[in-house]
């Protein structure tokens, strides 16, 4: 059988990593683009056999060296996002100029099928940047090329995100836990291995147009997900509900720092529930539900995290 080439946009990040070594598993060749060969070349080597992966530099989206890729796959997938922007425009240029380069290249390339990854509660936040480059995004994709495939995920987390990980850090560093929006905010974590299966299950399938919301199987609220974070790394802290304007005073502050903890933008994002909203089919509809347990699933890395550990805070004693 003929393997099926498919060119891998934000191959690096996640999402991408954990989805390079399935869809080798599953014989597939991959053309993974990344935008620092040397930077992210050796993690990414490692994901797959040899012969199944290549990969390719690519710094300027132009759209000559994407033609000459896309004309070489059967399917493209789209995994590049940021979560706070370096300048001023960066959102539009990456959540919504590319996704319209890259679905219009696929639209003139005739190939099978584009699968895009956006973001759960992107319609609701209409004040968020971040939401409604995601948003417009996904109109141009879907007016571009009718043989796309949409998903939304809540946040995805494993050993590999920025999310946990971070959190279980500060949580080792400070005693006080800042909580905005008094924590109430709703989320469904989904486990990476989870919407890296529903990847692959798009991959495969007849689907060919579709906006789907993916989902872990519990709603937790913000303070739920602190809470486990915290109890599986045996620590106690102090939740600090922040009022509204001291809120916005210390997002102000940590975006100024080159990797920020929190941005304003991020600060009318987390505003918004995070959970599927029933106006789209979502991954359970598909009979594609998870059962990966955010606690059990946490218990599973929190170990490094904890006194003793090796990315605990260094002062830290083991009892
Ligand atoms: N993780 C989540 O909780 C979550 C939730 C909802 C939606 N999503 C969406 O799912 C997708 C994948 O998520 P992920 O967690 O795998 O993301 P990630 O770990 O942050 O990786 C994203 C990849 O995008 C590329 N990238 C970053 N900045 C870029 C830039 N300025 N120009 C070009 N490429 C850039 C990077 O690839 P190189 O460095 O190799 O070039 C990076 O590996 C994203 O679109 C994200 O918005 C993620």
């Amino acid at each position: 059988m003929k393997h099926k080439e498919i060119l891998v946009f934000g191959a690096s990040g996640q999402i991408g990593r954990n989805l390079i070594r399935k869809l080798s598993k599953n014989n597939y060749k991959i053309i993974a683009l990344t935008r620092n060969i040397h930077r992210t070349g050796y993690i990414l080597k490692t994901q797959a056999n040899p012969g199944y992966l290549e990969l390719v530099e690519i710094n300027n989206f132009n759209s000559d060296k994407i033609e000459s890729l896309m004309k070489r796959c059967s399917i493209c997938i789209n995994l590049i996002g940021i979560l706070f922007e370096k300048k001023k425009g960066h959102f539009n240029q990456i959540h919504t100029d590319l996704p319209n380069l890259i679905s219009h290249l696929a639209n003139k390339f005739n190939i099978e099928k584009l699968i895009h990854l956006s973001a759960l509660g992107i319609e609701e936040a209409s004040d968020s940047l971040y939401a409604k480059s995601k948003l417009e995004g996904e109109k141009k994709i879907v007016k571009n090329f009718s043989n796309s495939i949409i998903l939304r995920p809540s946040i995805v987390y494993s050993i590999d995100d920025n999310f946990t990980t971070r959190f279980m850090k500060l949580l080792g560093m400070f005693p006080i836990m800042p909580i905005y929006y008094n924590g109430k905010t709703k989320f469904s974590p989904i486990h990476v291995s989870d919407i890296v299966n529903i990847i692959c299950k798009m991959v495969e399938n007849k689907n060919k147009s579709l906006i789907l919301e993916c989902v872990g199987p519990e709603v937790l609220s913000f303070r739920d997900i602190i809470k486990i974070l915290l109890n599986s790394i045996n620590k106690k802290r102090l939740l600090l509900p922040l009022p509204m304007p001291i809120a916005n005073i210390s997002a102000k502050i940590l975006q100024l720092f080159p990797q920020p903890l929190l941005t304003e933008d991020q600060l009318k994002l987390l505003k918004y529930d995070n959970i599927k909203t029933g106006n789209y089919k979502n991954n359970i509809d598909l009979k594609l539900g998870t059962k990966k347990k955010f606690k059990d699933e946490i218990e599973k890395y929190s170990y490094n995290w904890r006194a003793g550990g090796q990315f605990s805070n260094i002062n830290d004693v083991v009892n």
